[in-house]
């Protein structure tokens, strides 16, 4: 049979903070399941990721520790490192942005696009700091946002409306270093000509099957495509990056966006130079005879979909065969924030529980299109009922019974019939988990090895083999027979989505677990074979175990509100004008799921205002009636107690504060 090949890529992390569960869910875990998928059915399938070591959020970081970067990126790197290792993470090569190989390949991407045309110079009027004698590229200026008011609004994004900012589009911009107001100072830089790929991108985001799922298509053309594309500056005034190799161009670095999609290459680069095969890599980004895989999270569409294909386009790479573009993992009903202390670390989870655990329960919990929470008590939940009670207890009550009626032999099948009707059924849920993994929705297929699993008990209990071995023992083999069947299956099918789960089922088997196989799933045991012996797959979870991850999180939360929360007199909360208002009416912003409109009633006015949606459980009519607080000025102090809204009042837009917890916490009377 042909052997397809493919290689899968997911998002570099960035590294300037240690990896939170969330990312796991919407990236690293689903690209394992495929990539582990797709080397079981005997394919050549590669895993490639790195570090994304650029960028101005690690050099203002750096700035404020007093340390070098790349003392800050060297730590990260190191621990991505380990915390990948430890969920089952199976890369081909994790590599790093700031390797000579990276820098080499990037400068070569930028020299080819220029020779081109396709990267052209201008003069653009920046934010510049006259008392540090420096350009204030990204996170070194904050400001105003224009669009929602927020005074605190880093230079290319705004943290409360979400709103990418483009250079001078800062109100009152000031340096992030010493907090001097920033003055405008022209400054030579370089441009990738998106906008020459408009018609071209268009085309091919519309017309090319299986790229992206609908609503990921829908979003980028009608946030993009259809406003129109703009080139994109690629520059940075900066020292912290890959130097611009153009003879002119001292003091200036690639923008990290350009540099770090660079990596999946120099990633793959590296990967065939281990292997002894210098020009491997070629196949896969300069072929179309093989599939290009990009796992990513929802939110980095745009550099993925229309930057990054224009590049590769530009310089006569292949494209990218599909973006499988994944929902976040939210924590307890919020969005996970570094900031506000507010997450849970893969090494907080890994130092409790398994790999297995987390991948199964962020399968599990949604289809990957749609936002997860991590729910303690759901996860116990799930894990005690799926997990231990269904799978676990299944597979070894079959074993033990196995060990102690047969002697650890698998007794042969009188009835050929009845495994044959197994087998069936075994095939039609192989068939449902392959279209699953090859269709990006991993759910469907983990949920029906689970039936499987469900499948199994059931046909223990009916059969019971505990009366038979005595009254009808051919009927007994016959039970236990087909059951340690559909124990193989699962522990093969299981594979993609639970590595360690299924190694240690193949153990208990007395199988061979290397070079294993797809099509083992339709395998019958050798005669006489002899299992080994069984030990529990999944103690059920203890009470203690989650409250020590409780724990970890909530004593997080506590410290960071301790660290930045500032004493406020209570006159000053007196004289804020704080009022009540009713949520009357709450719907989906249209075309931007994320957001809530809200129209709020309070006594002297209506207003209306967007709010950020924190988790797509939460329905508009969950807020409907709900009372909260507004603060019509600026509450500065608080800060840590506020968030600022989005608000079109009828005089304009205007910031207003509303307690940040709304789900929950907002409800005042
Ligand atoms: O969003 C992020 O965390 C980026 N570091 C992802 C980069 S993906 C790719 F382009 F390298
Ligand atoms: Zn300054």
């Amino acid at each position: 049979m042909l052997r397809r090949k493919v290689l899968v890529t997911a998002a570099l992390p960035y590294a300037n903070a240690e990896l939170h569960i969330g990312h796991a869910r919407s990236t690293y875990i689903p690209a394992d399941i495929y990539v582990r998928y797709r080397r079981l059915k005997g394919d050549e399938a590669y895993y490639v990721c790195g570090t994304d070591e650029h960028g101005t959020p690690i050099s203002v970081m750096a700035e404020k520790l007093k340390v070098k970067p790349l003392e800050i990126t060297e730590k990260i790197y190191e621990r991505d490192l380990a915390d990948f290792k430890k969920l089952n993470i199976s890369f081909d090569n994790f590599s790093r942005t700031t390797r000579p190989l990276h820098y080499e390949t990037t400068q070569w991407f930028f020299k080819e696009l220029y020779s081109k045309g396709l990267i052209y110079e201008r003069e653009v009027e920046l934010p510049y700091c006259e008392k540090c004698a420096r350009y204030l590229p990204d996170r070194y200026v904050y400001g105003t946002c224009p669009y929602c008011g927020f005074e605190d609004a880093r230079g290319d994004e705004c943290d409360v409306c979400g709103r990418a900012l483009s250079i001078g589009e800062l109100v009152n911009p000031r340096c992030v270093v010493c907090k001097s107001p920033a003055i405008n100072k022209t400054s030579k830089h370089w441009f990738l000509k998106l906008s020459s790929f408009q018609d071209w991108l268009t085309e091919w985001v519309t017309n090319t099957d299986g790229l992206l799922p609908v609503t990921g298509k829908n979003y980028l053309i009608n946030q993009y495509l259809q406003p129109g594309l703009e080139d994109v500056c690629i520059s940075r005034d900066l020292d912290w990056g890959v130097p611009i190799p153009l003879p002119d161009a001292e003091g200036k670095v690639c923008y990290v966006w350009f540099d770090a999609p660079i990596g999946y290459v120099d990633s793959t680069k590296e990967l065939f130079q281990k292997l002894g095969d210098q020009d491997g890599w070629r196949e896969y980004w300069l072929r179309d005879n093989t599939e290009l895989i990009h796992f990513i999270g929802k939110g980095i569409l745009y550099h993925h979909t229309l930057f990054w294909p224009a590049v590769l386009k530009g310089v006569g790479y292949r494209l990218p065969t599909v973006i499988a573009a994944f929902s976040y993992g939210n924590l307890e009903g919020k969005k996970m924030s570094k900031s506000r202390g507010w997450y849970l670390s893969l090494k907080d989870f890994l130092d409790i529980f398994e790999a297995d655990a987390l991948r199964y329960y962020w399968i599990a919990a949604s289809p990957l299109t749609e936002d997860a929470d991590f729910v303690f008590d759901d996860f116990s939940k799930k894990y005690n009922n799926e997990l231990a009670d269904t799978l676990g207890n299944f597979i070894h009550r079959v074993l033990v019974f196995c060990a102690k009626y047969y002697n650890s032999t698998i007794p042969g099948v009188g009835e050929e019939k009845e495994l044959e009707k197994i087998e069936k059924i075994i095939e039609e849920t192989m068939i449902k988990v392959e279209n699953s993994i090859e269709g990006f929705e991993f759910r469907e297929g983990l949920l029906s090895i689970i039936g499987l699993a469900r499948f199994g008990n059931k046909l223990f209990n009916d059969n019971e083999p505990w009366h038979n071995i005595k009254n009808n023992p051919s009927k007994a083999a016959d039970t236990i027979s087909v059951c340690l069947k559909l124990v193989h299956a699962i522990a093969v099918l299981i594979n993609p989505y639970l590595p360690h789960t299924s190694l240690k089922i193949l153990d208990m088997l007395n199988l061979n677990s290397e070079n294993l196989k797809w099509s083992d799933i339709m395998k019958r045991f050798p005669e006489n074979h002899k299992i080994g012996s069984a030990t529990p797959l999944f103690h059920k979870l203890e009470e203690s175990q989650i409250s020590r991850l409780k724990n970890t999180v909530y004593s997080r939360l506590q410290s960071k509100n301790d660290s930045t929360s500032q004493q406020v007199d209570i006159k000053d909360i007196a004289n804020l004008g704080l009022k009540i208002g009713l949520i009357v009416k709450a719907e989906l912003v249209e075309d931007e799921k994320d957001f809530f409109r809200l129209e709020i009633k309070i006594s002297d006015r209506d207003i209306i205002c967007t709010k950020e949606r924190l988790t797509s459980s939460l329905k508009p009519k969950d807020l409907e009636g709900l009372k909260v607080i507004l603060n019509p000025n600026s509450f500065r102090k608080a800060e840590n107690m506020w968030s600022i809204l989005k608000v079109k009042c009828k005089e304009g837009y205007k910031p207003v504060k509303l307690d940040r917890d709304i789900s929950v916490g907002a409800v005042v009377s």
